[in-house]
């Protein structure tokens, strides 16, 4: 298995392109699957996840077709360097997701609201706990069985069905979530009347769903807002969308900046997508600031401790909250952070303990009592965001830094190691881990 190893101590400086969002593109993938007619997907990220999804919709009978990386009309359109996908569901080939692939990517789960819609039924594995949390689907059934499929559950998988078409009706999410509130979307675009949905998810990827869907003939209006209001069409038709730029790709460089007390700048991406997080690094002492083609982060010593919590969107995202530690991990001061929406998203702090950060859990909670220098050392993760974490905790650590079982970071980090080696990281893949 790969690892990566580190020689860390350096402040990187440099330029960074950010990449078309993992968490956009794949809804935005499983959308291709409302139509027979092509949608183009612009600024496509290259990652293991996107493969995935894409092995799991060709076998629903899905075509897609591929561009080079950096293809011209992705940088005059998007701003940024990305793949082109076309993708073409001219007839739903199966309609079961099954356990082996769910079970690796929970994303898996946004073909649901799709294909009931379109087809009638689908088969999904139910997914299963993951490392972060126990992560049920409870709310993405209830909603669907309120557009009126019926819902079964038998070894292991979710089986819905619908005898004509879903018929739309108001969703009132009890708890926000992404994935949620992405399927009823998805499903109540080819639904029979108006769909409301209160609670919805604010996140950007939602917006961009949205506009995909609104450029491919659906009716949604409230976008970017608790509330979005559906008005369904019997059929949608051809569009071409650009995959918004991935604010956990760009807050993640954005912390390696302020980590190694460096400056980079990081192009293709927006400070709105992520403003919390600015915000608490300004008030931590770094330094922001907008260009018209992206951001750029510098810092110095002297960082103060800020407390965070995470929160829905426009909160502080719980994608960032393990990068959050190892910056405080570097802080002058203590900062405590708090977890609201996974109840294990804690695993990394025994590894940046490692590292020689101090920090102690209480319930939902972690406090960090920051120390300029950490020291390199062995790690592992367990999830995307904590592996991340621990790549920036090496990059600010004197000596070497191993951190095993890379594939996590494949999922949704591209080509990371040249990213940071470009910006004077001493950084390579090695095999064995
Ligand atoms: C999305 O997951 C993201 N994944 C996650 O990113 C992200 O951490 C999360 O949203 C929160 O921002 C994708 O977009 C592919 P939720 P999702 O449904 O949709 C509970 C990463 O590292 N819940 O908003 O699965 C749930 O357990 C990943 O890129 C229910 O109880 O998250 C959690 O506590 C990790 N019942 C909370 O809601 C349900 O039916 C929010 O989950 C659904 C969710």
């Amino acid at each position: 298995m790969d690892a990566i190893r580190i020689e860390g101590g350096k402040p990187l400086v440099g330029e960074i392109v950010i990449g078309g969002a993992k968490n956009a593109a794949l809804p935005l993938m499983a959308a291709g699957l409302l139509t027979d007619e092509p949608l183009t997907l612009t600024n496509m990220p290259e990652l293991a996840d996107i493969t995935t999804m894409g092995n799991l919709l060709r076998q629903l009978g899905m075509r897609i077709d591929q561009s080079a990386l950096g293809a011209g009309a992705d940088i005059a359109e998007a701003g940024a360097t990305g793949r082109t996908m076309t993708l073409r569901t001219e007839k739903i080939a199966s309609v079961t997701a099954p356990y082996d692939l769910v079970r690796r990517m929970r994303a898996s789960v946004l073909v649901l609201g799709p294909l009931v819609a379109r087809h009638g039924e689908a088969k999904v594995s139910l997914p299963g706990g993951c490392a972060i949390g126990t992560r049920p689907v409870d709310l993405h059934l209830k909603a669907l069985e309120a557009l009126g499929a019926k819902i079964e559950l038998k070894q292991g998988y979710v089986h819905a069905t619908v005898a004509k078409r879903l018929k739309g009706a108001q969703i009132i999410f009890p708890k926000i979530t992404v994935g949620g509130t992405e399927n009823v979307l998805m499903a109540a675009s080819l639904a029979e009347g108006e769909t409301v949905i209160e609670n919805a998810a604010r996140e950007p990827e939602i917006t961009n769903l949205a506009e995909c869907l609104n450029a491919m003939g659906a009716k949604i209006t409230g976008l970017g807002s608790g509330t979005l209001r559906v008005t369904g069409v019997e059929k949608l038709h051809a569009a071409r969308v650009p995959v918004v730029p991935d604010r956990i790709e760009t807050g993640t460089y954005a912390i390696a900046a302020a980590i190694t007390r460096g400056s980079l700048k990081l192009k293709g991406t927006r400070y709105d997508l992520l403003k919390a997080v600015f915000d608490s690094m300004k008030q931590a002492g770094v330094e922001i600031t907008e260009t018209p083609d992206g951001i750029v982060v510098s810092a110095k010593n002297g960082l103060k401790g800020v407390d965070v919590m995470t929160e829905p969107f426009p909160g502080f995202p719980t994608d960032m909250q393990a990068q959050w530690m190892a910056l405080m991990a570097t802080a002058d001061g203590a900062s405590m952070i708090t977890e609201t929406i996974f109840e294990n998203r804690f695993m990394h702090v025994p590894e940046l303990t490692r590292f020689g950060a101090d920090v102690n859990v209480h319930g939902t909670s972690a406090i960090v009592r920051g120390k300029t220098k950490l020291s390199g050392a062995p790690v592992m993760a367990t999830d995307l965001r904590a592996s991340v974490s621990l790549v920036l905790a090496g990059l600010a650590a004197s000596g070497e830094t191993l951190v095993n079982r890379v594939y996590h970071l494949d999922r949704g980090y591209e080509r990371l190691e040249q990213k940071l080696e470009a910006c004077g990281a001493t950084i390579e893949r090695v095999g064995g881990g």
